[in-house]
């Protein structure tokens, strides 16, 4: 159903690499709300291709963007503005990236040049986008930030590693900018921490289809999907949130506030 909540919105969507992409869902999803807005995503993700296919039926503009690269993004945010005509009104950060994951390597024993590349992708690449948008003055007063966060930065997940600091870090920089931006333009910048959620970064975490059943069994309302993070994004991006800045919201069926469920407690005693 279609509210038309992002009706003459400008948006930047990045992170969109296959249909499984969480921010695939959200450009289709502020598509139907009728966003307009680019797509970017990192120029090596660009040859297989499939972003074309999200473009086509959106209607979006591709621009290839290094989210570690500060001339990248200058160039993003002023052709985006120059493809819709005006400033920006929502960006979505979904870009996530550990080379120590990919490679297994423990977190007791981590590859600091690998990790620095994780913080480089992962977080500072957020520091980044709203540095430049503040530079230009790309952002609408009371646009709207999200970046895509995961509960590993609040409390240990040993699979996660150095993602978990990576993540604490990023929601950091949501709050410590949102604050300077709010003051300065009401903009608002949130993270959103969501559920697991099949993806190619998500499946790339070992173990994660054990854990993706263990925190459907945990959540009240079971996992939350892709398409539901989508809406959730949107509201985020709707002027329905304009006084919600500055927080780490858990998309995540009632997981975070569970200490253990029925359903967990019944496996273990039939096992
Ligand atoms: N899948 C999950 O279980 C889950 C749970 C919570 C949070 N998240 C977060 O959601 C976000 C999106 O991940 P996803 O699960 O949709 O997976 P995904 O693999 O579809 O998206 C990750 C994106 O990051 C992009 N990227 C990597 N390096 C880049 C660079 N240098 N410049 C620009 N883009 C770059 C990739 O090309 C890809 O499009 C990530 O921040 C991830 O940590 C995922």
């Amino acid at each position: 159903m279609s509210y038309q909540l992002l009706k003459g919105k400008r948006g930047i969507i990045t992170g969109a690499l296959d249909s499984s992409s969480i921010a695939w869902k959200v450009a289709q999803r502020a598509h139907e709300e009728g966003a307009q807005f680019t797509l970017t995503n990192a120029p090596i993700a660009m040859r297989m291709g499939e972003i074309h296919k999200l473009a086509e039926a959106t209607g979006s503009k591709i621009i290839p963007a290094d989210a570690t690269n500060v001339d990248d993004i200058t160039t993003l945010y002023q052709e985006s503005m120059q493809v819709m005509g005006g400033k920006i009104d929502f960006v979505l950060h979904s870009i996530g990236m550990s080379v120590n994951i990919r490679k297994n390597v423990p977190y007791t024993a981590l590859n600091y040049e690998y990790f620095n590349k994780g913080i480089d992708v992962s977080a500072l690449s957020f520091h980044k986008m709203l540095a430049v948008a503040h530079k230009l003055d790309a952002l609408n007063t009371h646009a709207s930030v999200v970046a895509l966060s995961y509960i590993a930065a609040q409390r240990a997940y040993p699979f996660y590693t150095d993602m978990a600091d990576i993540k604490a870090m990023l929601e950091s920089i949501a709050r410590t900018f949102g604050y300077h931006y709010g003051k300065q333009k009401q903009v608002r910048i949130n993270t959103v921490s969501q559920s697991p959620t099949r993806t190619v970064a998500g499946s790339g975490i070992k173990g994660f289809d054990a854990f993706f059943e263990f925190a459907q069994a945990q959540s009240p309302l079971g996992n939350a999907s892709a398409e539901s993070c989508a809406d959730f994004c949107v509201a985020l991006f709707s002027d329905l949130t304009r006084m919600v800045t500055m927080q780490n919201l858990y998309h995540d069926g009632g997981y975070s506030s569970t200490g253990v469920s029925q359903q967990q407690l019944d496996l273990i005693q039939h096992t």
